[in-house]
């Protein structure tokens, strides 16, 4: 053990052993995800993965459909359903996205231009290539639209994992309200959470984007 074990994306971790990060089931699972076609590059997130795929096996236990609400290439809930392996499961993935970066009509005016300018380095349109990524899951659905507005439109009765990483964060109120999360934060968040038993798992933004217009 080194005096700084691990670097991981947006903290480190001192005089601890991170071996779980090494393995082998979730190593595969992570490298399934990364290898998604994304434009993000190799950031070091095993941690927060890590964490996801704990949760997910958790939630697992609780009645309900996974989702995830800002998905992209799919590289972490492609990473849970390998990791799972969501075809063994009788629950549906709802996999929410406007596939083609943030609406503008959420971007705070204040906002707008570097908004604008991160959603073409990060977001091209990827729907054709995620249907693609998640087609070997049977019952993975991605759905295309804006979230809020499409959250309706898919039959989702209870909800046992929930992911919310749409970077902006008028949508991320309105999908938990919609959930029925009470969750008041000023800043925009990257969380993880199983709803029926309250497990909760936050990491805050890191970018500048931090705000959003209100929500409708
Ligand atoms: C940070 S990326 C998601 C990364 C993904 N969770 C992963 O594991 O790589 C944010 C995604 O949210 C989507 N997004 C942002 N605002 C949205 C909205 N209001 N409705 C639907 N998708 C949105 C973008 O298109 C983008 O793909």
């Amino acid at each position: 053990m080194t005096r700084q074990a691990e670097e991981h994306f947006c903290f480190s971790v001192w005089d601890q052993h991170t071996n779980f990060l090494k393995d082998r089931k979730f190593q595969d699972a992570y490298e399934f995800g990364l290898n998604s076609g994304h434009r993000y590059g190799r950031m070091p997130q095993e941690w927060q993965f890590y964490i996801a795929c704990c949760l997910a096996s958790h939630a697992l236990h609780l009645d309900g459909d996974f989702v995830e609400c800002g998905v992209n290439t799919g590289r972490m809930s492609l990473t849970i359903c390998k990791y799972i392996n969501f075809n063994s499961i009788d629950k549906s993935f709802y996999l929410f996205d406007t596939y083609c970066g943030m609406p503008e009509y959420q971007i705070l005016e204040s906002e707008r231009e570097y908004a604008l300018d991160y959603n073409k380095q990060w977001y091209p349109d990827v729907y054709e290539l995620t249907k693609t990524n998640f087609s070997p899951f049977t019952r993975a659905i991605p759905v295309r639209g804006i979230v809020p507005d499409t959250l309706a439109s898919v039959p989702i009765e209870a909800v046992c994992y929930l992911h919310l990483d749409m970077n902006i964060v008028a949508s991320e109120l309105l999908s938990c309200a919609s959930f029925g999360i009470s969750f008041r934060e000023g800043q925009s968040c990257y969380l993880t959470i199983t709803i029926s038993n309250g497990t909760f798992c936050r990491n805050k933004r890191w970018t500048p984007l931090r705000k959003s217009k209100e929500p409708r």
